[in-house]
């Protein structure tokens, strides 16, 4: 038997309709990411399956017990599913302890001392041993999520729902969250996760659940949805997801920047990290070389960056537009940036073309 099972579950609200029909089973052990554009009712979903949001219509079962029957004790079914929500939602006057053995003393009834041992315990699992009395404003947003995380576990339950546990973190913050929640896999957890990290979805995933207009428009494995999707709006909500663009100026190009950007998007591609040092480094290179030729000749060059992950391959295709005078960076810059640029890639090419209104500056690359 399934542990939960969703049957035509539709939910409404005056203006929209973002579950019109969903239909899943979630099996004990799974770890299903789900994916999908902005608005389009994962949140609703998450809400709709422990019953914060009453459903319009359709039925949810946890162990075969129909949860979205008014009679059921809807308390007890919330506490076997434990939530973990975008902006951590702690008790902000309690301590680090308290938020996560608050709910397992009053609801569970479980003993101070042993609620206390067993939060101690948690707090160390997610890496907070120590903070055990800090209060939460203490904390950064990924120990603040790590908190919430530990709080959601101590109740034992028999799934964790996390509603994009890291996309209110600062990047930097987000590999320590997502390293957590990798040891709950391990340890067997039954999750249903909320994420726009590809990486993380295929590495920690067994099932991707692709939401869009209301319903699961596709579902499977990590490798067929993110490397062979089927339909058509998956395919391009996926593409959409290896695709990153940016844009500088000459004058004041802030490669810090550029380089934080990259680096997020390889967090969330299936890039391998050696692929995108190499990446990281050659825009670098082009970019400065870029900017400092604009620099002497004076003008204020916009310069478009845009990276697009292969679709089955780990390998990227870079293109870089400028507009201004001629200027080949793949010819004219210096040696040790030439041999970079030259070494790191494959199929490099620089193409200037005269436009009635714009010259245009061109350089695609395989990296
Ligand atoms: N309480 C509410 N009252 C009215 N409309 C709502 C309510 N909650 C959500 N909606 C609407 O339902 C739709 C789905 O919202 P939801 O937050 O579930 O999307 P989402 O997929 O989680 O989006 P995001 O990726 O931005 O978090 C949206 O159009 C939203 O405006
Ligand atoms: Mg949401």
């Amino acid at each position: 038997m399934s542990l939960i099972k969703i049957e035509h579950l539709q939910k409404k609200y005056t203006e929209s309709m973002p579950l019109k029909d969903i239909n899943a089973e979630i099996n004990k052990g799974d770890i299903i990411s789900i994916i999908g554009p902005s608005g389009t009712g994962k949140s609703t979903l998450l809400f709709c399956l422990n019953q914060l949001e009453i459903p319009t219509a359709g039925k949810v079962f946890l162990d075969g017990e129909e949860i979205t029957d008014p009679k059921c004790d809807i308390n007890a079914v919330r506490r076997k599913m434990g939530m973990v929500f975008q902006h951590f939602n702690l008790f902000n006057n309690k301590t680090v302890l308290e938020n996560v053995i608050c709910a397992p003393m009053d609801l569970l009834k479980i003993p101070r001392a042993q609620a206390e041992k067993e939060g101690r315990e948690l707090l160390k699992k997610v890496g907070l041993e120590g903070r055990e009395d800090h209060f939460p404003e203490e904390l950064s947003g990924g120990q603040k999520q790590r908190v919430a995380i530990a709080r959601a576990i101590a109740m034992k339950p028999e799934i964790l729902m996390l509603d994009e546990p890291t996309s209110a973190l600062d990047p930097t913050l987000v590999n320590e969250v997502l390293s957590v929640i990798r040891g709950l896999a391990e340890d067997g957890m039954t999750m249903l996760i909320v994420t726009h990290e590809m990486r993380f979805a295929r590495e920690v995933s067994n099932r991707i659940f692709f939401l869009t207009d209301g319903e699961i428009y596709e579902e499977g494995s990590p490798e067929q949805i993110f490397e062979n999707p089927q339909r058509e709006k998956t395919r391009a909500f996926i593409k959409q997801l290896k695709t990153l663009s940016m844009t500088v100026s000459s004058l004041d190009a802030d490669i810090s920047g550029i380089t934080e950007q990259l680096e997020e998007f390889g967090r969330k591609t299936l890039l391998s990290s050696r692929k995108m040092r190499n990446l990281s480094l050659v825009v670098e290179e082009l970019i400065v070389q870029i900017a400092s030729h604009y620099r002497q000749t004076q003008e204020d060059v916009s310069i478009h960056i845009y990276v697009e992950q292969s679709e089955t391959e780990n390998s990227v295709s870079l293109e870089i537009k400028y507009q201004g005078s001629a200027f080949d960076p793949t010819e004219n810059g210096d040696e040790l940036s030439l041999l970079i640029i030259k070494n790191m890639t494959s199929e490099l090419s620089y193409q200037y073309t005269r436009g009635s209104e714009n010259n245009v500056n061109q350089i695609h690359a395989i990296i």
